[in-house]
């Protein structure tokens, strides 16, 4: 198992990890708005929403493994998974494209990249994933699916051309009704996709490998 030797980068992710877990309220607040309503991303714009340390480390050992270096995310917030996705591909010789659709948001994530030493090696859009992801390169070989669920799908769509064969992609929350959609594709396209579920302390991640 690869583990992040990095000191910085460690440091940064506890501080981070110590706030995120003191949240419950401000995700509850949030929550709460979602009611009535659809739940709208500015609904959590105080609120971490991040993987668990469990699932950064599963990842960071993932693309080391795997040798990493045209990765992909969806979903930012302040940057707890893209810092594993940045130590990966600190070693790796690789580099990250992120999104998150939140200005105050993608503030604080690039404080945070900057304070662990990454700001050379993540490359944060700012607005809507449909559009900054766009013009990304192709032979992207690892795609994280952390935004909101419901664009999974058209996301997948979108930059399945780019993806590598034998790209790997994560979905975070897959349990999700609204993860439904993008799981059905992948699943009714065994001949693209090679999927299985793996287990977390959310619920269920999803872990798919393109195959061309
Ligand atoms: C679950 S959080 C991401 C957590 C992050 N991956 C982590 O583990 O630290 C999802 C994020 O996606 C952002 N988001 C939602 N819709 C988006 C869109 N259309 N484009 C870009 N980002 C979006 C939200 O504002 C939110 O911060």
């Amino acid at each position: 198992m690869h583990t992040i030797a990095n000191p910085q980068i460690q440091h940064t992710l506890n501080s981070l990890h110590r706030e995120a877990s003191g949240q419950g309220f401000t995700i509850l607040k949030g929550l709460s708005k979602g009611i009535f309503r659809k739940l709208r991303p500015e609904d959590m714009k105080d609120a971490y929403i991040a993987i668990t340390r469990d699932q950064g480390e599963f990842l960071f050992d993932l693309l080391v493994q795997n040798q990493c270096q045209h990765i992909v995310e969806f979903g930012t917030s302040f940057g707890i998974s893209t810092l594993y996705l940045g130590a990966a591909a600190a070693v790796n010789n690789g580099r990250v494209i992120t999104t998150e659709l939140l200005p105050d948001k993608c503030q604080v994530a690039r404080e945070n990249f900057e304070e662990a030493g990454l700001s050379d090696i993540i490359e944060l859009r700012e607005g809507d994933a449909m559009e900054t992801l766009q013009n990304v390169a192709s032979g992207i070989d690892f795609l994280l699916m952390d935004g909101w669920n419901d664009l999974y799908l058209p996301l997948l769509k979108l930059l399945e051309p780019k993806l590598a064969p034998g790209a790997l992609i994560y979905t975070d929350n897959a349990a999700f009704a609204s993860a439904r959609p993008f799981l059905d594709y992948i699943k009714s396209n065994p001949k693209k996709y090679q999927t299985e579920r793996i287990k977390d302390s959310k619920g269920g991640s999803e872990l798919s490998r393109f195959l061309g």
